[in-house]
């Protein structure tokens, strides 16, 4: 990505969504020059396939689907089926996002039926702070759920999920989770400028 043409370098931004925004923090803590880096309703843990990287394992957190629960019309709910964070921030399944580099953006919804991806943000600010980082900065929004898109997309309230093969709830009440995205956006390009420097003029 430092080499493409578009890109200025020889630092570079990321931005990712749900597992994606895991693996945006997992380039960020093994990759360099990587320098700011923004999770929206990422768990900062390997959540359900271990990851290798060189020298570096990380184990899955994992979950029991005895704790999904139908929401209604059949639609699932599976915000607590992941497994409980034995020991915190030093928990062995979570990212070592303290060896990024550049500063981590949490954005999360207070509503994610995916996760909580709240009370992950917090742990991975622990995590940051036990390991001597400054504490990061969190924007939570009220009513939002897993799926913070780009400003006037449609919420996505629920849908197929690959890995169960079934349709589920995401979360979030349409109003709030559409100003949510707005701003989200906003912080985003914020948090991007400041730490990359300016967009260029295309
Ligand atoms: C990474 O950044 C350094 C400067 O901090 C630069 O010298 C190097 O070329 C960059 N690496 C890549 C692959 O762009
Ligand atoms: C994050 O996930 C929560 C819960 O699924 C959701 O309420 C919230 O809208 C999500 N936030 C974003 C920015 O996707």
């Amino acid at each position: 990505m430092t080499q493409h043409s578009l890109i200025k370098g020889p630092h570079i931004g990321l931005l990712g969504i749900s597992l994606g925004a895991d693996i945006c923090l997992c380039m960020a803590s093994f990759l360099k020059n990587v320098s700011a880096t923004v999770s929206i309703n990422g768990s900062g843990f390997i959540t359900n396939k271990a990851i290798y990287y060189k020298e570096n394992s990380v184990p899955q957190l994992g979950h029991d689907l005895r704790r999904v629960k139908v929401a209604f019309s059949g639609l699932l709910d599976i915000v607590d089926i992941r497994n409980d964070i034995v020991g915190g921030c030093e928990n062995p399944c979570m990212i070592p996002i303290e060896k990024a580099q550049g500063p981590i953006l949490f954005i999360v919804g207070q509503d994610d039926h995916n996760w909580r991806s709240e009370v992950y943000a917090q742990i991975a600010s622990e995590r940051l702070q036990a390991h001597g980082k400054e504490k990061p900065q969190i924007i939570s929004y009220p009513g939002t759920g897993h799926y913070i898109e780009p400003p006037y997309f449609p919420m996505c309230p629920a849908s197929l999920h690959t890995l169960l093969d079934k349709p589920v709830i995401w979360g979030g009440e349409p109003r709030a989770h559409s100003k949510a995205q707005v701003d989200a956006w906003k912080q985003i390009l914020t948090f991007f400028t400041k730490h990359l420097g300016p967009f260029p003029k295309l």
